[in-house]
């Protein structure tokens, strides 16, 4: 891709974080800024805090390439389970362009971590072959399939039914700390999920992300799956870093 810079935003339950990246390379170009959001966000207090970003970056009429925790089909958000219901409906990229003045594409969260982590990460040689799974382990469960290179958007892993309830219920990052399990306990239940996973798409890889991924020697080897395991190289930025790069291969 072509060296052009990118506001990559990437919209949290308590902040968003945003950074101008350089899509050529995945470079971020200024360090990553975070702003605060309410409790239980909605549409008005995710705008206020996108204006903010653009204006400490003094982002005027660039591309703007940005992520959202639930489904996104047809531009549109279908699903919110970790934040406020007003979300559903909305088109993301009307909503933010009438605002910002600015073009914009959007993705969900994961698969923006997934297409960071494929054209400059750790996918990088599953790019043309192979099944990848991503998954950010943070609040929720994210998931992102590949297919030979190809996203399939939207997979939801997260809400998968395992043990009788949703997988990311069962083992996120914020169920270990909010059940204070040690990471051999929690570390059994990203098997059981890992395994549900694998039982039905046969990854060659799995690329586990969020901020629980840099921990990995602490429970990888409790994990014994067929796929390869790799920790993302994008922690807490893949969001933002694939939203750019999303958004520099949408918006011609
Ligand atoms: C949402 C997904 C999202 C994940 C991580 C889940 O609850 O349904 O769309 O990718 O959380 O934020």
């Amino acid at each position: 891709m072509k060296s052009e810079i990118i506001l990559g935003i990437d919209i949290g339950g308590s902040s968003i974080k945003a950074a101008p990246i350089d899509v050529s390379n995945a470079e971020i170009v200024e360090p990553f800024q975070i702003v605060n959001l309410p409790e239980k966000p909605g549409p008005d207090d995710v705008r206020d805090a996108i204006m903010k970003a653009m204006e400490l970056f003094n982002w005027k009429d660039g591309k703007i390439g940005c992520t959202f925790p639930g489904v996104i089909q047809n531009k549109t958000i279908l699903t919110t389970a970790n934040v406020d219901v007003r979300w559903q409906g909305v088109n993301l990229e009307s909503f933010i362009e009438e605002f910002s003045g600015c073009q914009c594409a959007a993705l969900n969260d994961a698969d923006a971590a997934g297409v960071a982590e494929m054209a400059f990460g750790v996918g990088q040689a599953y790019k043309e072959q192979g099944i990848v799974l991503l998954l950010t382990l943070g609040t929720g469960i994210g998931s992102a399939v590949f297919v030979n290179g190809n996203l399939l958007k939207n997979t939801e892993f997260g809400h998968m039914e395992v043990m009788g309830m949703d997988a990311e219920t069962y083992a996120s990052a914020a169920v270990k700390t909010r059940e204070n399990l040690s990471y051999e306990a929690w570390a059994g239940r990203l098997q059981t999920i890992l395994e549900a996973y694998e039982g039905l798409i046969y990854p060659d890889l799995i690329i586990l992300g969020g901020g629980i991924s840099k921990d990995i020697i602490e429970y990888e080897h409790f994990l014994h799956v067929k796929a390869k395991i790799i920790p993302a190289k994008y922690q807490n930025q893949a969001g933002l870093v694939g939203a750019a790069l999303y958004a520099g291969e949408q918006i011609k």
